[in-house]
């Protein structure tokens, strides 16, 4: 008989990157979509990427079945089951607000929909969750303003701003006013940074958005100068294993840098960004590394443990977790 997964945190998850094909051909038929695929089979053929921005043109496409707050709640109820049999406690959800604005969806229908899947989720699967806004950094500096005071009155619900989409051209300090205005507003910041992008765009997520951990981040390895500044400073990283395969970050799992960075002293996270696109969960990713890196036991309980140190929980709730 197999354990039951360790008990973990995941802090890097796309909530529409969950979107599997059979609950998207439920919500086509549901809300009259057409999609340009006879088949699940057929969507999941498609599932084959060059790079990040091969992956993102599917992943925005697929959204159009995404329309009232009930797709948004079945949707986030759906991962949350997923990930409850993953072994995850606490789930950190990121969503792109702007993906549904521009198609003509509500922010409050988005939000509305999440959060109650959301607020069931401790009784229903004993998840505590926060909910990140995403700004798209392909968009303008000012689309992400506007995003964020659209968002104004559901700030309540939201714990955090952060940073997504195509990342080579769109540095983070496009977005310097937006996180000035969020950390104002008391949210905390992150940013992806250093997953396609050099180390520069992880050094002025740092330095110019003041975040408080960098999503991806396994290009900051290529300067020492960086890595000595998250390990002093314990910046966490929230690593994507699968997802670097499939978007060809790296040609191989067995080449992920997640060894060297835990041996650098960087406090990294083991996430699954976006699982149904990337073939695997939370606990399939833990699975993932340990058998292309030969992890040990004590090397997976120090990266569940990484998960919740880096999890915006307050120190008593931390605690019950360590
Ligand atoms: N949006 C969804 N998944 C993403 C990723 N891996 N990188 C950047 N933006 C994303
Ligand atoms: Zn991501």
């Amino acid at each position: 008989m197999s354990l039951p997964p360790i008990p973990k945190a995941e802090l890097h998850l796309h909530i529409e990157g969950t979107l599997e094909p059979e609950l998207a051909f439920a919500l086509a038929a549901r809300n009259g979509v057409e999609l340009p695929y006879a088949s699940q089979d057929e969507l999941r053929a498609a599932y084959s990427f060059a790079d990040l921005q091969s992956f993102l043109d599917l992943y925005y496409a697929l959204m159009a079945v995404l329309r009232t707050e009930d797709d948004f709640a079945d949707l986030a109820d759906a991962y949350l089951a997923r990930a409850q049999a993953q072994g995850v406690r606490h789930a950190e959800i990121f969503f792109d607000s702007q993906a549904h604005t521009a198609r003509g969806v509500e922010i409050g229908t988005v939000i509305e929909g999440l959060t109650r899947a959301l607020d069931a989720a401790p009784s229903k699967y004993g998840i505590s969750t926060r909910l990140i806004m995403c700004f798209l950094r392909d968009e303008s500096a000012e689309s992400a303003l506007a995003t964020f005071e659209a968002a104004r009155p559901h700030l309540h619900r939201i714990a955090a701003v952060g940073l997504d989409s195509a990342e080579v051209g769109n540095p983070p300090s496009k977005f310097r006013e937006v996180y000035a205005l969020a950390r104002e507003a008391g949210l905390k910041c992150v940013a992806h940074a250093g997953e396609e992008g050099p180390p520069a765009y992880v050094w002025e997520a740092l330095d110019v958005l003041g975040v408080d951990r960098i999503d991806h981040g396994v290009r900051a390895m290529e300067d020492d100068a960086l890595v000595a500044r998250l390990a002093v400073d314990q910046v966490p990283l929230t690593l994507c294993p699968l997802s670097n395969v499939r978007l060809r970050v790296i040609d191989r799992l067995a080449d992920h840098p997640l060894r060297s960075m835990l041996d650098a002293g960087l406090l990294v996270t083991v996430n699954s960004d976006d699982p149904a696109y990337f073939g695997g969960y939370a606990d399939d990713n833990f699975a993932a590394v340990r058998d292309a890196l030969g992890l040990d036991a004590e090397t997976l309980r120090i990266l569940a443990r990484n998960s919740f140190r880096a999890a915006f929980l307050d120190d008593e709730t931390r605690e019950l977790y360590l």
